[in-house]
């Protein structure tokens, strides 16, 4: 007979209270909204088995209870320090990223928590200084759809934003952001002033019918994972307010406006992209679907300095998805992943 390993049980009730945490979101994007995304999220909660929930429940107990930490959010790294009041002089460095390890893998980051480097698998600060010169946070709303943990979340924080919600079906991100969320809180007990960001186990289709728009809509690293791309465009120009900004991130290949790769099979091993225009196709897609004053920032090759290996995601990365003999080149034979950042209005 095998042994039998007891995991803790854990009802679906805390798992959502934990994990789908949208305290003061109403203050910031009105309670019609408010109340209809926690509907939808809590849903999504409840009608999902969690298998690692309960790994990543007491990850974020464990964080919670060492904080309220202090925010710095204006860094490469957003940093959680020990707050001057309490002190953390309690928590051994090897303890904390024991519990970091524990929401593994991290692909986005750096984060600096309790002097712990969580250095993920992408370095997701030099896609935002790619991006920050060109969009202004300062007293905005951010909606940023695909989020990932957050880190974009909380970038638009450090630069003024005046709230931040992102939204990513993804159950493990989410909690990695619970996880970021619940050490700035602390215990509920200590009542301390909210943090004005979120993620919300959501994808952008399930924001349909919701009465929400937003200043500044991200939509980073998205778009070549859908399999209706138009659509997901179309969705995004519905949550930009008239006087907002779209600002788009995804691959591109070289080409003209005709020029759109649909991979066979995988792209970078990937086996979720789906379509990767040239951008100039872009801007056709972006026209078509009501964007105007399309405009480019950046266009990137992805270098195995932004997306690779670390203790914090020890499996395969870049490097190990490009041709060894033409790393301009995927394994697949397709061109190597390059990255265009635009911004667009809709009015
Ligand atoms: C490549 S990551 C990009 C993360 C982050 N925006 C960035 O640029 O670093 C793509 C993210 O999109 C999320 N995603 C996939 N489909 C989505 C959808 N329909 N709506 C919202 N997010 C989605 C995935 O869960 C994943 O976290």
């Amino acid at each position: 007979m095998s042994a039998h390993i007891e995991t803790p049980s854990i009802s679906k009730h805390d798992a959502a209270r934990a994990l789908v945490d949208a305290t003061s979101l109403s203050a910031h994007f009105g309670a019609p909204a408010a109340l209809e995304l926690v509907r939808r999220a809590e849903q999504r909660a409840h009608s999902q088995v969690l298998g690692d929930g309960p790994r990543w429940l007491q990850a974020i107990a464990a964080l919670r209870a060492r904080g309220p930490t202090e925010l710095q959010l204006d860094r490469a790294a957003p940093r959680f320090s020990p707050s001057a009041d309490l002190g953390d002089g309690m928590s051994p460095a090897d303890e904390v990223e024991a519990t970091l390890l524990q929401l593994s893998p991290w692909r986005k980051g750096p984060f600096e928590v309790l002097g712990t480097l969580v250095d993920a698998e992408w370095r997701s600060d030099m896609k935002w200084a790619r991006l920050q010169a060109a969009v202004n946070f300062a007293g905005r709303r951010v909606l940023d759809v695909g989020s990932g943990n957050g880190y974009s979340v909380l970038r638009a924080l450090g630069a003024g934003a005046s709230a931040a919600l992102g939204v990513d079906p993804t159950w493990l991100y989410v909690a990695q952001f619970a996880a970021l969320r619940a050490l700035s809180v602390g215990p509920e007990s200590l009542a301390q002033p909210q943090l004005a960001g979120w993620v919300l186990p959501l994808a952008l289709e399930d924001l349909a019918g919701v009465p929400l728009q937003a200043d500044v809509v991200l939509a980073m690293g998205v778009l070549y994972h859908r399999k209706s791309p138009i659509d997901h465009l179309e969705r995004l120009r519905s949550v930009v307010t008239k006087t907002g900004v779209l600002v788009l991130e995804t691959l591109v290949v070289p080409g003209d406006a005709r020029t759109v790769l649909v991979p066979e099979d995988r792209y970078a091993a990937m086996r979720n992209v789906w379509m990767i225009p040239s951008v100039d196709a872009l801007y056709v897609w972006l026209r078509r679907c009501g964007f105007s004053k399309v405009e480019l920032i950046d266009v990137s090759v992805t270098t195995e300095q932004e997306q690779r290996a670390t203790a914090f995601m020890p499996s395969l990365s870049l490097a190990d998805f490009l041709d060894t003999r033409d790393p301009q080149l995927t394994k697949e034979g397709h061109p190597r992943p390059r990255r265009a950042l635009l911004t667009a209005r809709v009015a």
